[in-house]
């Protein structure tokens, strides 16, 4: 037997025995998490990544859209496409069925939910595809359909753009959900972070926050991460193989 599969062997069984051993586990996860449910991923060494192909300040902040509105609201509701037709995976499924746990994600798909996760456990830092909002103050906000998004359309209320209700470069994120996901990752003992390539703060932050805080910290990902500190667990491999048997007795 190979090295690295004794090595990722051995990195299962503490894995294993950690969420065993956990009483206030939280998973963090990101783009990769639903990567093998069909939706595409922001920077990853796969050429569909989005951030490949497309220009994030051109995409995903406010002078983006305040150069061209239709092409950002057109962008969103092609990705809201993938969203709809896309059902949970095996790694879902395995977070999905845990009881007890907390989901912190920068997702704006809501498959953990679909597969079982209580909505009040899951914290979505990034937002949701699944609203839209007032691009100005005035707080109008609506659900959307998101196998039939509308076009751009002015606010009802005051005749503003309305947008997706997701977090673009140089905005805030949610401060209610960004606040309760500070206080879990502090109670965590064990955090189990997922596809995610911990670029984008203050998200990225929690990992060292759970770390600070005396967690457990396991890695799930496709590519080595180059931040990690000694103790913890790095699993390399595609969440979906791994999660399931990660919570197999
Ligand atoms: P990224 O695309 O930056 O990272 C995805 C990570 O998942 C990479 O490290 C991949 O190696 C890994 N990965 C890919 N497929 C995987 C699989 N099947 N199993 C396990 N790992 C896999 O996505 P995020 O870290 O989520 O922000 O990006 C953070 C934020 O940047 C996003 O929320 C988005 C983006 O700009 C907003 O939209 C505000």
């Amino acid at each position: 037997m190979s090295e690295n599969r004794v090595h990722q062997e051995n990195s299962v069984k503490k894995a294993k025995l950690k969420i065993t051993e956990a009483r206030h586990p939280v998973s963090f996860s990101g783009a990769g998490l639903s990567a093998e449910s069909g939706i595409a991923t922001f920077r990853d060494k796969n050429e569909a990544a989005l951030w490949s192909e497309y220009n994030p300040a051109q995409l995903a902040s406010q002078d983006g859209f305040k150069s061209d509105p239709k092409l950002v609201i057109d962008w969103y509701n092609w990705r809201r496409q993938a969203v709809a037709e896309a059902r949970p995976n095996s790694a879902h499924r395995a977070l999905g069925s845990q009881s007890g746990w907390r989901h912190i994600t920068q997702n704006v798909d809501w498959l953990l939910e679909d597969s079982g996760a209580l909505p009040e456990s899951v914290f979505h830092l990034h937002g949701t595809l699944f609203e839209d909002h007032c691009n100005a103050t005035c707080g109008y906000s609506e659900m959307i359909d998101i196998n039939n998004p509308a076009a751009l359309r002015d606010c009802p209320q005051c005749g503003d753009y309305m947008r997706p209700s997701v977090v673009w470069f140089g905005e805030s994120l949610p401060e209610a959900v960004f606040g309760a996901a500070i206080e879990e990752t502090k109670k965590a003992d064990l955090f189990l972070v997922v596809g995610t390539s911990a670029k984008v703060t203050p998200a990225a932050g929690l990992i060292d926050l759970a770390r600070q805080e005396g967690a457990d910290i396991i890695v799930v990902n496709t590519e080595e991460s180059s931040n990690l500190k000694d103790d913890d667990v790095e699993l390399i491999g595609k969440a979906g193989d791994l999660l399931p048997d990660l919570f197999r007795e």
